[in-house]
């Protein structure tokens, strides 16, 4: 029998789409996920209309640079910097990862809209999708997908609060982002059942039986980000934390659902749908990206779970 890391590297060859593009259902009828390198646009295009029952997307924050993470190694290298007191170190770079994320300011709404307009048509009709962007872009956002949604699909925009990072001195320091959350028509899937329940902030106000149960969650959420020394950090930069996924994928899709992430990154949605038994679909134009993705379902693979998923490369 093979083990499950075994099955992702049998069934893991890359192949070209046919002319017929990509055929979700068919493709998922045996496996549990897809993984794209592609374009994110041209990949939307090639798949059916309904073929997702749920959507996440963290797209790029146009901030102009590149969006780069290196780990390095004190002591030792070739390269040399300055750290405290102006001492000097000897350091190696021991990986570095980077995408681009410098679409014009100007072009970025639009760049997204027609990534919108696609991922509507890819949806299901009971179908949902989240759009995770923080405060610099929020308000335009909104108002892409209040055209491509319709201002009535609007259901929730949930705040996520963490504490990290510098803290300016002449504002508020800015510690949440932002995800907009819009349905494809007038239902959707909201299970409240399969939701993590959270203690009362005043668990003296309500009955006993009430305080034991918890509370739903509202649409603030208190998660903490990927911390520096965890299991879970990939290197990859704007890893976003697998609790967060799992509250959006738990609640807004069922076991054997299709989840779409189609700026996928470190993989973070691929792997907690897989976790959750839910069918799953990635697609990221970065190679570093893809790299770090099959690693991290290798390894879960090894260590959690059997992954049996398809690997395609649009080029
Ligand atoms: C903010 S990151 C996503 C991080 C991800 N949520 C995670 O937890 O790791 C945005 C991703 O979009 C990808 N990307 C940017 N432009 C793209 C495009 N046109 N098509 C596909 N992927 C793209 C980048 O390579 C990057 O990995």
């Amino acid at each position: 029998m093979s083990t499950p890391a075994e099955r992702v590297r049998r069934v893991g060859a890359s192949r070209e789409p046919g002319p017929a593009g990509i055929q979700v259902a068919e493709a998922l009828g045996h496996r549990s996920g897809i993984l794209i390198h592609g374009e994110s646009l041209r990949t939307l295009r090639t798949m059916p209309a309904e073929a997702a029952d749920l959507i996440y997307i963290d797209p790029p924050f146009n901030t102009g640079r590149r969006r780069r993470l290196q780990s390095i190694t004190l002591g030792s290298g070739e390269r040399e910097r300055t750290g405290y007191q102006g001492r000097r170190y000897r350091y190696e770079v021991t990986s570095d990862v980077s995408y681009p994320d410098n679409i014009p300011k100007d072009r970025y709404l639009q760049f997204l809209q027609v990534r919108l307009i696609e991922a509507r048509r890819v949806l299901k009709e009971h179908g949902s999708i989240y759009v995770h962007v923080d405060h610099r872009a929020v308000h335009h956002v909104r108002l892409v997908l209040d055209e491509v949604f319709g201002e009535d699909r609007f259901l929730n925009e949930i705040i996520w609060a963490y504490d990290y990072g510098g803290r300016p001195r002449d504002r508020w320091p800015s510690k949440h982002d932002n995800i907009l959350w819009y349905a494809k028509s007038a239902k959707w899937q909201f299970n409240t059942e399969a939701m993590e329940r959270m203690p009362y902030m005043a668990p003296s106000l309500v009955s006993p039986e009430k305080a034991a149960r918890g509370k739903l969650p509202t649409d603030v959420w208190w998660i903490t980000i990927v911390p520096t020394n965890s299991a879970e950090r990939t290197g990859y930069p704007t890893q976003k934390p697998e609790k967060l996924l799992e509250r959006i994928i738990q609640a807004s899709s069922a076991p054997g659902d299709v989840v779409l992430d189609f700026f996928g990154g470190s993989g973070t949605t691929a792997v907690v749908a897989e976790k959750l038994g839910r069918k799953w679909v990635y697609v990221d134009i970065s190679p570093d990206a893809v790299r770090i993705t099959r690693q991290r379902l290798a390894q879960q693979a090894g260590g959690m779970f059997g992954t049996a998923y398809e690997v395609v490369k649009l080029g």
